[in-house]
């Protein structure tokens, strides 16, 4: 069954830039109600005033998703405000780019706790929200943004890949979990897109750059994620580029390796 957008209750976090920011919109646009969290207030209230004219409706609340105590607010928020969420969607996320043994522990703990820890523990917040919709007859859902690299690791990216990966497995498991109640986990992974995402890298060296070939934008990667909440997709690997590397790295991973070596580290990195 296709699940309904319009009317929906639905957490969007990272709303204040790039794929999240698309999303948000997109949904309102379809007539959902959507909370949209980051750390940036002024560009939440941007969004909500370009939002304005609906059909569907946004609010706002700024915070740090890494600190308890704003997953904390946003379940007080929908407990005081809907009662129940339909959707929550663990978007926000922030990448590093570097060496691992250049690099210190509290990067590692940085990229792992906005990518991995903070979804993880918003969702066990919003467990029990998500289970009170279920009496309104929608199948809530709960939709993990990971990322290509999710299913095959690349170099200078050790951090990113070890949180997308975690997030990955952690994913897989909670989905069998929550089968049992009717609550769907859904993974959309993009391959690179063009967003922020590369203005706001954790502790990475200045001039470092990432190959960007084919990158999709925010509102493709928009686009695939509503497609993949209707659908109800369990799983969705984004763009021919990123197939291609998931596909070698599974069935060629000796050769990926050596591609990886040559190509994806520049000299002075190698
Ligand atoms: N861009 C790519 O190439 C690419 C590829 C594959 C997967 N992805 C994934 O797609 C998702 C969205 O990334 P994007 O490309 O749209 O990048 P983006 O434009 O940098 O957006 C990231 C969002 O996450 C929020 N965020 C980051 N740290 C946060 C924190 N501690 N607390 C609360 N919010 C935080 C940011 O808001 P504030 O800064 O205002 O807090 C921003 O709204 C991420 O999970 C990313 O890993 C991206």
């Amino acid at each position: 069954m296709r699940r309904s957008l319009k009317d929906a209750k639905i957490l969007v976090t990272g709303g204040s830039s790039g794929i999240g920011r698309a999303l948000c919109l997109k949904l309102v646009e379809r007539g959902a109600h959507v909370l949209a969290t980051a750390r940036r207030e002024d560009r939440l209230e941007a969004l909500r005033q370009e939002c304005q004219n609906g059909p569907g409706t946004l609010h706002v609340l700024a915070g740090d998703l890494s600190q308890s105590s704003h997953r904390l607010a946003i379940s007080k928020w929908i407990g005081e405000h809907w009662q129940s969420l339909d959707i929550l969607i663990n978007n926000a996320g922030a990448g590093a780019i570097g060496r691992f043994d250049q690099a210190d522990e509290q990067r590692l703990r940085q990229v792992m706790e906005v990518n991995f820890f903070a979804p993880a523990e918003l969702t066990r917040e919003c467990l029990s929200w998500l289970r009170a919709a279920r009496g309104s007859g929608r199948k809530p859902a709960i939709l993990n943004i990971g990322s290509v690299l999710a299913h095959r690791a690349v170099p200078l990216k050790t951090e990113y890949c070890a949180a997308k990966f975690a997030m990955r497995g952690w994913s897989e498991s909670l989905r069998v979990e929550l089968a049992t109640e009717s609550i769907d986990v859904l993974m959309l992974s993009p391959s690179t897109t063009k967003s922020e995402f590369f203005d706001s890298l954790v502790q990475s060296p200045e001039g470092i750059k990432s190959p960007s070939v084919g990158s999709m934008t925010s509102e493709q990667v928009a686009d695939a994620a509503i497609s993949v909440l209707v659908r109800s997709k369990r799983e969705r690997i984004l763009s021919w580029g990123g197939r291609l590397l998931v596909w070698a790295g599974r069935f060629f991973p000796n050769v990926t390796d050596r591609l990886l070596r040559r190509f994806a580290i520049p000299k002075a990195q190698r």
